[in-house]
């Protein structure tokens, strides 16, 4: 048989949904991929059962129902200040996940890079090889993870570098671009003229003093940035890969035309239940930093109380542990062994580090209050793991 293509004989699993599966097999608490165990929100819930009988059914229009598109356009205008056109600058997808897809496969040619802080969130990676476009990795800089203008600079400088690839608030560090970091990157990205695709998803998950900062709302960004985030982690509903778009519209013409390829619509009942979370007053997403705020305190407390030592988020809600005193060298097999001997799941590092780091572990907080301090009691025998 012939052998399939070259371009995905590199991929593997991945790593995230990977130890889910490790974290079942093992009946792990499951701190390891980053979705809540508690419920959406009921209204949204609500509004789902009460549609079930009479749909929307049937295929919504390819970038997405309008009136979701228009509460959306609302939405964006009253937590950016920046207005957005629903028919033109729109595209709602399934999920974050193929919003930064289909923003990539839109900008990239083959042989096209494209510049990507390390750590990153893994995807990716994927999207840029589906792409037949290169990554170029600049390091964030621990503790604090920041970057050195010169050393991004250098990377934009390079031939053929088309776009760049920013998580914020950022998986898997927390961190949360300052305002005066975003205009460093923007002054870059006009200097260079470089597309920034934005991956949002957290934007309403930050711990004050720190506050999310719409990177397109910057002098001159408004055409040059692609917009991507979703519901999933606003309202609790990573299953119903809701996502979306926001650009300009030129951009936004050639999104649509990807994303009715890849996948023609996003799911349509979904869409009209999940209007009512858009419409959602400011109280809403106030009790949402509460309630992370809470279960960050918890869980980083918790640790520390146990005399392990984890990062402090700034945002989104996973931490880093170090494991350099277990004796591991290979974090991978460090938290298999952590879901059969411990009981807890974690994603291993390296799967979010272009350099060669093994030293670290990831745990996501997203949980009630009971699982939390289940996995906190499980946690507190890890050092029976030290070789
Ligand atoms: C940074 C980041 N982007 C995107 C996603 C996936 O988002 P979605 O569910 O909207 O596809 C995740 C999920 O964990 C994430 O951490």
């Amino acid at each position: 048989m012939k052998p399939l293509s070259n371009k995905t004989n590199t991929f593997t699993d991945s790593v995230i949904r990977r130890m889910t599966r490790v974290a079942n097999h093992y009946g792990a608490i499951n701190l390891s991929q980053g979705f809540p165990d508690f419920d959406p929100p009921q209204a949204i819930t609500q509004r789902l059962a009460e549609i079930a009988p009479q749909g929307p059914h049937q295929y919504a229009l390819t970038w997405g129902a309008q009136n979701f598109r228009e509460a959306l356009a609302e939405k964006q205008k009253h937590f950016s200040g920046m207005p957005v056109d629903p028919d033109q600058e729109i595209v709602v997808t399934c999920g974050s996940t193929e919003a930064m897809m289909a923003a990539v496969l839109t900008v990239c040619d083959p042989g096209d890079k494209v510049v990507v802080f390390s750590p990153f969130y893994e995807n990716y990676g994927a999207d840029t090889i589906l792409s037949n476009a290169e990554p170029i990795y600049v390091p964030l800089i621990p503790p604090s993870f920041r970057f050195d203008a010169n050393v991004l600079e250098d990377a934009f400088r390079q031939d053929r570098v088309k776009a760049m690839i920013l998580c914020n608030p950022s998986n898997p560090c927390g961190k949360v671009f300052s305002r005066e970091e975003l205009q460093i990157i923007a002054d870059l990205a006009i200097r260079y003229d470089i597309y920034v695709i934005t991956d949002e998803v957290y934007e309403h998950i930050t711990y004050a003093p720190h506050r999310h900062c719409y990177l397109s709302t910057l002098p001159g960004m408004r055409e040059r940035t692609i917009i991507c985030s979703s519901l999933s982690k606003t309202y609790s509903i990573t299953g119903w890969r809701l996502g979306y778009v926001i650009a300009s519209p030129e951009i936004t013409e050639r999104v649509k035309q990807v994303h009715d390829f890849l996948t023609v619509g996003a799911a349509a009942p979904l869409m009209e239940a999940a209007v009512v979370g858009l419409h959602f007053e400011d109280r809403y997403y106030r009790d949402l930093q509460a309630h992370y705020t809470h279960m960050k305190e918890l869980f980083v407390g918790g640790m520390n109380d146990l005399g392990l030592s984890v990062t402090d988020p700034e945002g989104a809600y996973y931490v880093l542990m170090d494991i350099s005193e277990y004796g591991y060298d290979d974090d991978e097999q460090f938290c298999i062994d952590l879901c059969e001997k411990v009981g807890v799941a974690a994603v291993p590092g390296s799967s979010f580090f272009k350099e060669d780091v093994r030293h670290l572990i990831r745990f996501h907080f997203a949980k009630k209050d009971e699982t939390l301090l289940a996995a906190l009691d499980r946690l507190s025998s890890i050092r029976k793991m030290k070789k």
